[in-house]
């Protein structure tokens, strides 16, 4: 198919100082998980991007001196010469594709605590983070920065941008950004200086601008400078000069940098789940860095469509169209968009599972795309997958996210395949929680898949068929895989920290109930240990319906590992404009004569509330009924010429939909398979030397 010549413009090349990207796509800095200690992952995760048509593919963020040490966040380190033979394996891998290679160079400063190298850390004024998130929190303040902490500083940098550019890198990075080392100069709350470096703006500016001068100086000319810069903070503030201190900023360094990054200054406001922002959420902050540089200037903002796209270069918004989590969910998206096959994109959601692996130090999962992570571990293609091995016919029972997923990719191997699903509409758990507040992006799961699917001739779906172990005995297919979900327990929490204590009768529902479409009675308790998404979305959704709504938690949050997906501030504004009331630290001991009781976590004291419905959002339990009742005929199926038996998703382990997608891609993929090749390769970090 040819590309639409609407999005021409996107693949107009762009000069970025010495070097020029094939086209305005550009994978901005994200760490994913794999650092110096998993190098062949690495290069081959950056490698698909290139590989997918981005014009640059960036690192994550790299640290330039053993005093910015994240342990145990997964950073990459640019250090010595070792660690230049480790990212060449990324630079070489993404040469080979047509991309320029970026990296960002990195300091934490006085947001990292150095637990591996037990230097102490350093700020500006010896302001430490006093992150309220536990994975950031420490109790290692950092000194205040003296004169030659700035040199050496400099130096750290010039160092690593030399290697840098020794490891082939293409664009090499000033990151003031997001709370690290040149971003707590820029802000009065971290730096209370008095020398050149503090005070005015242009003051506090001084080490953006001299780290962007020693950068320049050590790439000789070779590798464009980019500058990373959050602006949300600075965007607030007034200036005498300026409409704002952003502006004033940008004003300052307007030429020095080669390309400007620019982004916003949090995570949860920089990488914001969809339930809570748009496609183009940056915009009102940084739609007027192009009005005062002539460099080119690279944003973000969940861009999926190729007309947002088109919109914010012809408003001259952006040059380049920055992703992360796009590029993560579909690295093939400018292929796609080049091909005139849009409708192949496999937008990302926004669930944000991918930053909770980098909170979790773990190699970037996805729930919209099984294989990231997987490119050389396990040898996965997001486009290839290997032909069937045999002639075989697959029914798949169940039609939500593991079942769809599995379906696909099955069929894509060109099997014969059948999907059965119960219900008359395909999605299974999807069906009701994209109903829920700000969750119908993640109908995308669904979208993308059904639309996949109506395209290949060998996979038919039956709805409203709900299959017994007889039937299926009938079926005469080669293989079954059971796909039927789970179902959420009426258990409550024990304080050993288990679902324990069933609880039953008139009122007492769950989710599925909600679901269903029982209307709960007034007032509402939720009762939320399940931590993830559902307790919070639901207690909204019950509250926006109209209901009297009260949540309660044994946790200190509400949804409280949403805190990972950089959800959990917003879950709480949001139930607060919901008027829920809020009751953490707090489990539900009893119900019952209308009244529920409560007991504080850690004094036991109890209180009473009005109740007419209990919805527990706790427990879930793989409904594999089905499974157990076809695996205990083993003769049976073997007379039926059923070789295998299997269960997926959250019928064989009750998670996110990010597991549920991955476990029916990985049961596609390994049907057939060599077992001898079914073991994940061991990454290892290069040998070092002597
Ligand atoms: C998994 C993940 C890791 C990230 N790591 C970094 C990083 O190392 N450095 C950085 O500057 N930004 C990092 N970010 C932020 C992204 O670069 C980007 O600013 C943000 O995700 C918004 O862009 P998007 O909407 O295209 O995802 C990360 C984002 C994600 C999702
Ligand atoms: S994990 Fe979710 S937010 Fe992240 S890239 Fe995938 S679909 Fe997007």
């Amino acid at each position: 198919m040819a590309r639409n010549p609407r999005y021409d413009l996107l693949f107009e090349p762009v000069k970025i100082g010495p070097v020029t990207a094939r086209n305005r796509f550009y994978a901005v800095p994200h760490a994913a998980g794999m650092t110096n200690s998993m190098p062949q992952m690495r290069a081959a995760f950056r490698a698909t991007k290139a590989e997918g048509g981005w014009g640059v593919v960036c690192s994550g963020y790299v640290s330039i001196d053993p005093g910015s040490d994240d342990t145990p966040l997964p950073y990459a380190t640019l250090w010595d010469d070792d660690d230049v033979r480790s990212h060449a394996l990324m630079t070489e891998a993404v040469h080979r594709h047509g991309a320029l290679a970026g990296i960002e160079l990195w300091h934490g400063g006085g947001s990292v605590m150095n637990r591996l190298t037990r230097t102490a850390p350093i700020s500006p004024s010896g302001t430490g983070w006093m992150a309220t998130h536990v994975g950031f929190m420490g109790n290692q303040r950092p000194r205040v920065m003296e004169a030659q902490d700035i040199r050496a500083l400099l130096a750290a940098q010039a160092a690593a941008a030399r290697r840098a550019r020794q490891a082939g890198f293409d664009i090499v990075y000033v990151y003031a950004g997001m709370g690290y080392l040149p971003y707590e100069f820029l802000l009065p709350e971290w730096n209370a200086r008095t020398d050149a470096y503090g005070g005015s703006l242009a003051n506090r500016a001084r080490i953006v601008r001299e780290l962007l001068e020693v950068t320049h100086e050590a790439v000789g000319g070779r590798c464009a400078v980019a500058l990373r810069v959050s602006l949300e903070e600075l965007r607030a503030r007034p200036s005498a000069s300026a409409a704002s201190e952003a502006h004033e900023l940008v004003a300052l360094l307007a030429d020095l940098p080669d390309l400007w990054d620019v982004k916003l200054d949090s995570s949860p406001t920089d990488c914001p789940p969809s339930r809570f922002a748009a496609e183009g959420s940056h915009e009102g902050v940084i739609d007027f860095v192009k009005r005062l540089t002539s460099r080119p200037v690279v944003g973000v903002g969940r861009f999926t469509s190729p007309d947002t796209m088109v919109g914010q270069i012809r408003r001259g918004v952006l040059d380049l169209i920055g992703a992360a989590r796009p590029s993560i969910a579909d690295p093939f998206l400018p292929s796609k968009i080049d091909q005139g096959r849009e409708q192949d994109i496999r937008e990302c959601i926004g669930c944000n599972i991918c930053i909770s692996s980098w909170h979790d130090s773990v190699p970037v999962r996805c729930t919209q795309n099984p294989t990231i992570g997987e490119e050389w571990r396990r040898g996965w293609h997001p486009e290839r997958i290997a032909p069937a091995a045999g002639s075989a016919s697959i029914l798949v029972v169940g039609a939500g996210p593991a079942g769809l997923e599995c379906a696909l990719s099955l069929g894509r191997r060109g099997y014969e395949v059948t999907v059965a699903e119960a219900a008359e509409d395909l999605g299974g758990r999807l069906r009701f929680e994209t109903r829920l507040p700000g969750l119908a992006a993640w109908g995308r799961v669904l979208d993308w898949r059904r639309g996949q699917l109506a395209r290949l001739g060998n996979v038919a779906i039956y709805r409203g068929n709900r299959l017994s172990a007889d039937d299926i005995l009938g079926l005469g297919n080669t293989h079954v895989v059971v796909a039927t979900g789970a179902r959420w327990a009426k258990l409550l929490w024990s304080p050993l920290e288990v679902a324990a204590g069933s609880l039953a009768g008139p009122g007492v529902l769950t989710p599925d109930d909600i679901a269903a479409g029982t209307r709960p009675q007034d007032p509402v308790v939720v009762y939320d240990f399940d931590n993830y998404i559902m307790g919070g979305a639901l207690a909204e959704h019950l509250a926006r319906g109209g209901h009297s709504v009260r949540y309660v938690t044994p946790a200190g949050h509400a949804s409280a590992w949403t805190i990972m997906s950089n959800e959990q501030p917003q879950v709480h504004r949001a139930l607060a404009a919901a008027h829920v009331a809020v009751h953490t630290l707090t489990r539900v001991t009893g119900f019952e004569a209308g009244v529920v009781t409560l007991a504080s976590q850690f004094t036991d004291a109890l209180s009473r509330h009005e109740c007419g419905s209990l919805v527990i959002v706790g427990a879930r339990f793989a409904d594999d009924a089905l499974h157990a009742a076809l695996t205990a005929r083993p003769a049976e199926l073997a007379d039926a010429g059923i070789r295998s038996v299997a269960r997926i998703g959250d019928a064989l382990a009750p998670g996110a939909v990010v597991h549920a997608v991955y476990s029916g891609h990985r049961y596609a993929r390994e049907l057939d398979a060599d077992p001898a090749g079914l073991t994940a390769r061991r990454d290892a970090p290069l040998a070092r030397s002597a």
